[in-house]
C-alpha cells in the first residue's frame, strides 16, 4: 500500500501542499481530481521524489520512502507517467520504452505485454516519439512506465488533449492493470467522469488541500462537481 501521510510542499515561500493525505491500495484506483493549479502534479511529484517534502511521510509497501530519491522509488517498484507525456522525441519507440529498464530488474527486456496492451506500438517500433499523435504518445509513456513492471502506477491527467477512441483504450487499460494484474493506481484527472468510471477512491483537492474525499460510490457527486468547477 501507498500510505502518503500529511506532506507539506513549499515552493519557496509558496506553500504548495498542506497536510494532504492519500492512500493507494492493491488492485484498487484513487482518482485525485483538482482544478489548475491546485497542487495535483506536486502530489505526483512528491510521491516520485522529485519534490522534497517538508513534513509529513510517504510509505510505499511498508517501508519509509521519504528520503529515497526517484531512482530508488523507481527500483522499489513505483511507476511514473507525467503530466505532457515527456516522452524522447528524437528517440524511436522502441528505445523510449528501453530507457525504463534501468529500473527494471538487471536482464529485462521490454515486454511482450505493453504490445498486447497498446498494439499501435509495435507496429510504430521504429517511429520517433515526436512523430507520434498526442494520443500515441500517452500511450508509449504508460508502456514506457510498465516496461519497469511497477507495482503502483501513478498517471498525472492521461485524458489531457486525447481524443475520445484514445481515452477508452487508456480506460480499459488502467481497470485491467488494477483489477486483473493487481496493481495499486493513482490517477490524476480533471476529467471527472473518466476518473469516476475508473476509481475505487476519489480525493479532490482544493488549493493545496483535500477537501474531500471517500470511496467512490459514497461521495456526493454534486458536491465533487461544484469542486471541480466553481
Ligand atoms: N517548480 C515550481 N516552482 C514554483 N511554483 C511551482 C512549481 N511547480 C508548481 N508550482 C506552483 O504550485 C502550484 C501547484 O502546481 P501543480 O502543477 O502541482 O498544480 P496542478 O494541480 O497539477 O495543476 P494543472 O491541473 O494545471 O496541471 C501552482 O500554483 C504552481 O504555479
Ligand atoms: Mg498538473
Amino acid at each position: 500500500m501507498l500510505d502518503v501521510a500529511n506532506i507539506d510542499l513549499s515552493y519557496g515561500a509558496s506553500r504548495c501542499l498542506r497536510g494532504v493525505s492519500v492512500r493507494a491500495e492493491p488492485g484498487k484506483v484513487t482518482a485525485v481530481l483538482g482544478r489548475n493549479g491546485v497542487g495535483k502534479s506536486s502530489l505526483l511529484r512528491a510521491i516520485m521524489g522529485l519534490e522534497r517534502v517538508q513534513s509529513g511521510r510517504i510509505t510505499w509497501e511498508g517501508r519509509d520512502v521519504t528520503s529515497f530519491p526517484p531512482s530508488e522509488r523507481a527500483r522499489a517498484g513505483i511507476g511514473y507517467v507525467p503530466q505532457g507525456r515527456e516522452i524522447f522525441p528524437f528517440l524511436t519507440v522502441q528505445e523510449n520504452l528501453e530507457t525504463a529498464l534501468a529500473a527494471a530488474p538487471r536482464g529485462s527486456k521490454v515486454s511482450a505485454e505493453v504490445f498486447d496492451l497498446f498494439p499501435i506500438l509495435r507496429q510504430f517500433l521504429r517511429r520517433r516519439g515526436g512523430d507520434l499523435s498526442g494520443g500515441q504518445q500517452q500511450q508509449l509513456a504508460i508502456a514506457r512506465a510498465l516496461c519497469a513492471r511497477p507495482r503502483l502506477l501513478i498517471l498525472d491527467e492521461p485524458t489531457e488533449g486525447i481524443q475520445p477512441s484514445v481515452i477508452k483504450d487508456i480506460a480499459r487499460v488502467i481497470r485491467h492493470l488494477s483489477r486483473d494484474r493487481g496493481m495499486a493506481v493513482v490517477l490524476v484527472e480533471q476529467y471527472y467522469d473518466f476518473a469516476r468510471d475508473l476509481a475505487d477512491s476519489i480525493a479532490v483537492m482544493v488549493r493545496g488541500e483535500v477537501a474531500l474525499a471517500g470511496a467512490a460510490g459514497a461521495l456526493d457527486e454534486a458536491a465533487v462537481r461544484r469542486l471541480l468547477t466553481v
